[in-house]
C-alpha cells in the first residue's frame, strides 16, 4: 500500500480526478488516482478499465520497476502524443445493421487468434510479478490472443512457447555481432516461433528520464531481480564488447535474416510511409507501426497519427500492425478502421500482470475485448475485416 495516507479533503479531490474522463487518460494522474482505488479494489474483476489497472500496478510495484514500465523519453512528449493522437480520429457509426453475432477473430501470417489485440513484447516481466511471461502467455492462451516475446524476457522462449500452446513470434534486438543474432534466430525457430519481429527504432540509445527519476526515489534493495545473470535469450552468447543496439543496421538486414531463418520477418518501429515502402521492397512479411511506446526518439508524433501514411504506402501488400497508447476498445477500432490488421498492447497487460499476475492480464484482455465488441456493435460492424475507412473521420491535428 501507498505510504501516503490521503486526508478526507485530498480523497475527495482524488475522487474528482478519478471521475474525470480527461484526467484519467494521463499516466501523470494515475499516481494520484491509485490512492483512491488501492483501498477498495482487491479482485481483478472489480477493475473496470485499463486506467484503474495502471493505478493499481503503480501502487503495488516498486517505483523503479514501475518507472521502467511507465517511462517515455526526454519529457515524455511522444508518450503523451500516443494517447492524444486518438482524439484526432472520430468513429462514424452505421445503424440498423444486424450485429447480433460479431466475429473478432483474425489471422496474421498464418497464425489465427480470437482477437485483433496482440500482446506486444515487453522485457523483464519478472519485475512485475512472479508469473512473468508465463502468466502473460497463459492469459493469452486463455483469451485467444497472439503474443510476441521480447529478447529481454525474464523467461526462456521454450517455456513461454509451451505456456502459450500455439505459435508465438519472437522480438529481436539484432546485436552488433552477427553470430549472436544468428544463434538467437535459430533458438527462437527451434522453440516453435513462426516469425521474428525485428525492432529497428533504437539504433542509438535513449534518454529515459521518468525511469531515472522513479529509480532515484526507490530505496529498496532488489537483488532478487538484479542477479547479474544475462537474460535467458542472451545466455551462452558471446556479448563481450557487443550491444543489443546495432547502429550499423540497414535495410539489408531483412535479406540477411532470411538467409539464416525460415521464420517470417516482421519489422517493428516504422513511422513513415517511405520506410513502410522500403520494408515491403526489402522483403518484410509484415510491419509494426511503432515508436516503441514513446521510448525511442522523442518525435512528438503519436503512433496512430503515423498509421494513415504507412497504410497508404503498404496498400494492402503485407499486414500492418500498430502499437502505442492503446487503452480502449475504441482506440483499437480506430486503428483497424485506419488500415491496421492488428493492434499491439504492451503496458496495459503488464499493468494487469503487476496488479494481479496472470489473472490481471486476463482481466485487461477481457476489458479491452469487451470494449472492442461494444464499439463494433455500436458502429454496425460484425467482423474485423468489415472495419474500414468509412468508419473513421480524421479531423486533423489540433494544435
Ligand atoms: C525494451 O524494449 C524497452 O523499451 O525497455
Amino acid at each position: 500500500m501507498s505510504q501516503h495516507q490521503p486526508t478526507t479533503q485530498r480523497r475527495q479531490f482524488l475522487k474528482y480526478l478519478a471521475a474525470s474522463p480527461l484526467l484519467t487518460s494521463y499516466s501523470a494522474f494515475a499516481q494520484e488516482v491509485e490512492e483512491a482505488l488501492g483501498e477498495r479494489l482487491t479482485e481483478p474483476g472489480e477493475v473496470i478499465n485499463v486506467f484503474e489497472m495502471e493505478a493499481l500496478a503503480r501502487e503495488k510495484l516498486p517505483p523503479a520497476h514501475f518507472g521502467y514500465l511507465a517511462t517515455g523519453v526526454d519529457s515524455d512528449e511522444t508518450l503523451r502524443a500516443n494517447r492524444e493522437g486518438f482524439s484526432r480520429f472520430q468513429i462514424k457509426p452505421r445503424r440498423l445493421v444486424d450485429v447480433s453475432e460479431i466475429d473478432t477473430s483474425i489471422n496474421l501470417l498464418g497464425t489465427g487468434a480470437g482477437s485483433p489485440i496482440v500482446l506486444c513484447p515487453v522485457g523483464s516481466q519478472g519485475a512485475y510479478h512472479a508469473d512473468a511471461e508465463l502468466g502473460s502467455a497463459r492469459a493469452a492462451a486463455a483469451k485467444g490472443h497472439h503474443m510476441i516475446l521480447s529478447t529481454q524476457a525474464s523467461t526462456p522462449v521454450e517455456a513461454v512457447a509451451e505456456a502459450r500452446g500455439a505459435p508465438i513470434w519472437h522480438q529481436l534486438y539484432a546485436t552488433n555481432r552477427w553470430e549472436n543474432t544468428v544463434q538467437m534466430l535459430q533458438r527462437a525457430e527451434a522453440a516453435g516461433c513462426t516469425a521474428v519481429c525485428l525492432t529497428v527504432d533504437l539504433p542509438g540509445g535513449r534518454n529515459t528520464e521518468t525511469q531515472a527519476r522513479m529509480t532515484r526515489s526507490d530505496t529498496r534493495t532488489c537483488t532478487a531481480c538484479h542477479t547479474g545473470q544475462p537474460k535467458p535469450m542472451l545466455e551462452g552468447l558471446d556479448m563481450r564488447g557487443a550491444s543489443l543496439n546495432n547502429p550499423a543496421m540497414t535495410w539489408k538486414v531483412i535479406g540477411r535474416m532470411k538467409e539464416v531463418t525460415s521464420m517470417q520477418v516482421v519489422i517493428k518501429g516504422i513511422e513513415v510511409g517511405f520506410d513502410a515502402a522500403m520494408a515491403v521492397q526489402s522483403g518484410a512479411d509484415a510491419i509494426v507501426v511503432s515508436n516503441h511506446g514513446g521510448r525511442a526518439v522523442e518525435t512528438g508524433r503519436g503512433s496512430i497519427e503515423c498509421l494513415p501514411e504507412v497504410a497508404a504506402a503498404v496498400n494492402g501488400r503485407i499486414p500492418v500492425l500498430i502499437d502505442g497508447g492503446f487503452r480502449r476498445g475504441t482506440d483499437v477500432f480506430k486503428a483497424l478502421a485506419l488500415g491496421a490488421s492488428a493492434v499491439g498492447i504492451g503496458r496495459p497487460y503488464c499493468f494487469g500482470l503487476g496488479a494481479f499476475g496472470q489473472a490481471g492480464v486476463e482481466r485487461v484482455l477481457d476489458l479491452l475485448n469487451r470494449e472492442l465488441a461494444i464499439a463494433m456493435r455500436g458502429s454496425g460492424t460484425t467482423s474485423i475485416a468489415a472495419i474500414g475507412p468509412d468508419y473513421v473521420h480524421d479531423r486533423g491535428r489540433r494544435v
